[in-house]
């Protein structure tokens, strides 16, 4: 297969503008037959899951399993066109069911903390697991990253392959009130865009923030440490943590702050300086407040490893970017024959502001019955 990065930066860019329409929606090919699959194996309480390859035509390959929405590998040439997997991840079911670091999952029915697992909507109080501390973390003890999704695999009349992961969230399921219709469709375009468009809908009112809890490592096949990456973070401020990681409330400037990522910066350049929000998070582990231009897509990020020259770029809808740079991991778990050690790996969770429901300065993260969750996020490829 001949590499995508061959090609010239003019035919690139070329491409690139050609493709700021979205894919539509329309199928050409029959529901669920549409992707190659195979068996995953079969979860501890016996249900069976599969490992879906999606490709487009430059080289990108992606691996993704129904368990979690798990993407399991990411293949991406870099700047000579060597392919290598640019995602942490295990080698089977079994280490994905035992995991806590949530690699390469769906997250919900809520992205990071709520404050003790409490919050109250129109007066009724509600009480979630308690799974990080006090605290009520992505979703709960068995959270989306850990159940078994319905999968639908199709291709859009442009071409593009897609996947469809849906279930029922239950009424009370982890301490959320109300039955939660959830489906995360990833598609894979020819423009090297993964794109992510989550919906949800609700038969009470309660809190929803979905994402997805890829870790990078853009050096391929996991070389190396994240901290000579370059991030860019489209926020002039971001919402600064206690020493349980719960926001304050405040939006915080980043100007004269190793929070300040607004040009590009090495990660590891301020990492460890003096600074107690980088104590509280052990480095970075924040929610970025993005600069929002107008409604729809904003850029959040652009994340690049000047070693192999691949880039990613974030686009959302969402007002907020948690960036963890892999604090918690510690050497102590071992995937793909690496060992992933303290900040070998990072996120880029686009999001509403953790804790919301209970800040409300923050926007809200309520769902309504009869109204529709729906929010795109975007991870656009390339390498120079
Ligand atoms: C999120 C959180 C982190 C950590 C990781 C998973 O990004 O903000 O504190 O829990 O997930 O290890």
């Amino acid at each position: 297969m001949k590499p995508m990065f061959r090609l010239s930066s003019a035919v690139a860019v070329m491409m690139l503008a050609a493709c700021s329409t979205p894919p539509t929606e329309a199928v050409v090919e029959g529901p669920g037959d549409a992707i190659a699959a195979v068996d995953f194996g079969v979860t501890e309480d016996g249900q069976k899951v599969s490992l879906y390859t999606l490709a487009n035509d430059n080289g990108i390959e992606m691996k993704v399993t129904n368990y979690g929405g798990i993407i399991t590998s990411l293949m991406m040439p870099d700047s000579d066109g060597n392919i290598e997997d640019i995602v942490l991840g295990y080698d089977n079911l079994a280490a994905y069911e035992a995991e806590t670091p949530y690699f390469g999952a769906i997250i919900g029915r809520y992205g990071n903390r709520i404050a003790k697992g409490e919050f109250s909507i129109d007066s009724a109080d509600y009480t979630l697991a308690q799974n990080d501390g006090d605290n009520h973390l992505h979703g709960g003890e068995v959270g989306f990253d850990k159940v078994v999704w319905d999968a639908q695999s199709s291709v859009t009349d442009g071409g593009d392959q897609q996947i469809t992961f849906s279930r029922l969230s239950p009424d009370g399921e982890e301490g959320y009130p109300g039955n939660l219709q959830v489906s995360v469709t990833y598609t894979l375009t020819n423009e090297n865009e993964l794109i992510f468009d989550y919906r949800a809908e609700t038969d009470m009112k309660t809190p929803v923030n979905l994402t997805q809890h890829t870790y990078f490592n853009l050096s391929g096949d996991a070389k190396s440490s994240i901290l000579d990456h370059n991030l860019m973070i489209n926020a002039d401020a971001f919402t600064p943590v206690d020493a349980t990681l719960i926001p304050t409330g405040e939006l915080a400037p980043v100007a004269g702050t190793p929070f300040d990522f607004t040009t590009p910066n090495p990660i590891g350049q301020r990492i460890e300086q003096t600074n107690q929000q980088l104590e509280y998070g052990l480095g970075y582990d924040h929610n970025w407040v993005l600069n929002a231009s107008s409604d729809g897509l904003t850029q959040a990020a652009v994340l690049s490893d000047p070693q192999s020259g691949r880039q990613v770029e974030v686009l959302t809808e969402e007002p907020g970017l948690q960036f963890y740079s892999g604090n918690f991991l510690d050497g102590t778990i071992t995937g793909k024959g690496v060992v992933y050690e303290q900040r070998w790996g990072l996120c880029l969770e686009t999001q509403h502001f953790p804790d919301s429901p209970n800040q409300s300065n923050f926007p809200s993260t309520i769902l309504t019955p009869g109204d529709v969750y729906k929010t795109r996020t975007i991870y656009k490829f390339s390498a120079q």
